[in-house]
Formats: C-alpha cells, structure tokens, sequence
C-alpha cells in the first residue's frame, strides 16, 4: 500500500465531502464523493450522476477515475469516497481501481469526514481480472 501521510488524506476527504453538492441524485437521493490521488500529485474528483433510464448511473468513484485517466493519469495513488453513511465503493468500481492501480489506498469516510475504512484495494478486491489474465 502507497504511504500517505494524514494531512494528505484529511484533505482528500474534505475534497470528496465538498463535492457531494454537485452530485445528481434525484432518484436515490443519496449523494457521493470521490477524490483521487494520482502519484503526480494532482486530485480528481467525481460526483454520482443517475439518469432516469436507472442503469445509466456512473457512481463517483468512477467519475473521478475516469477524469483522472482522460487527462493522461492511469497511475492512482489514492481515493477518498464520501457518503453519509460511510458506505464502502461498490464492486464495478472496484473493477476500476484494479485496472489502473491494484495496490492503491482506499479511504472512507461518512459527512462528518470521520474515515470509516482505510484499506488497499487488493484486500477490497482480491484476485481481480487484470490485463494478465487476458492470455
Ligand atoms: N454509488 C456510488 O456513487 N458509489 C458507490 O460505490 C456505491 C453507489 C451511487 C450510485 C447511486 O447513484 C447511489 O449511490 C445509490 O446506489
């Protein structure tokens, strides 16, 4: 798992917590922000967008994800994902996360950024489908 120091990490999830007023939420009402950390340094965030055809909804974890490898940065050191509740990223984005970066750090926290989880994604998803399994 990549070091972080802990100022490093408040402030990750202070960006995932501020960003949940943008998420589009009008069907669960259930609001989520992510941060990533890439190992340039630079921070990416995403918001939950649904969509009323329901399965057309991209959760935030991958909004930040995607921003982040469509500026040229596949190399994720970290992420912050922010709910009310402290809810844990789901196993699409996970799927996500291990395409790009297996080893990154993987930080929860609930509205009040009191963090929740802190773990690396290959204990949140062990044996993942990765580009080696492609032979
Ligand atoms: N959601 C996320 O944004 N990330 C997750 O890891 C879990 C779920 C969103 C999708 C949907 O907009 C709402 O939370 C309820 O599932």
């Amino acid at each position: 798992m990549m070091k972080m120091d802990q100022e490093q990490k408040i402030d990750l999830v202070r960006i995932a917590n501020q960003v949940r007023k943008w998420a589009h939420v009008p069907y669960s009402n259930y609001p989520v922000g992510a941060a990533v950390l890439t190992e340039s340094g630079r921070i990416y965030d995403g918001v939950n967008i649904e969509n009323a055809a329901f399965p057309v909804t991209i959760c935030a974890e991958r909004v930040a994800i995607f921003k982040a490898v469509s500026n040229g940065e596949k190399d994720l050191k970290a992420i912050a994902v922010v709910t009310r509740n402290g809810g844990m990223p789901c196993g699409s984005c996970r799927q996500v996360m291990a395409e790009f970066s297996p080893e990154m750090l993987v930080i929860v926290a609930d509205e009040k950024e009191k963090i929740t989880a802190e773990k690396s994604l290959a204990d949140l998803l062990p044996g993942a489908f990765r580009s080696d399994s492609l032979v």
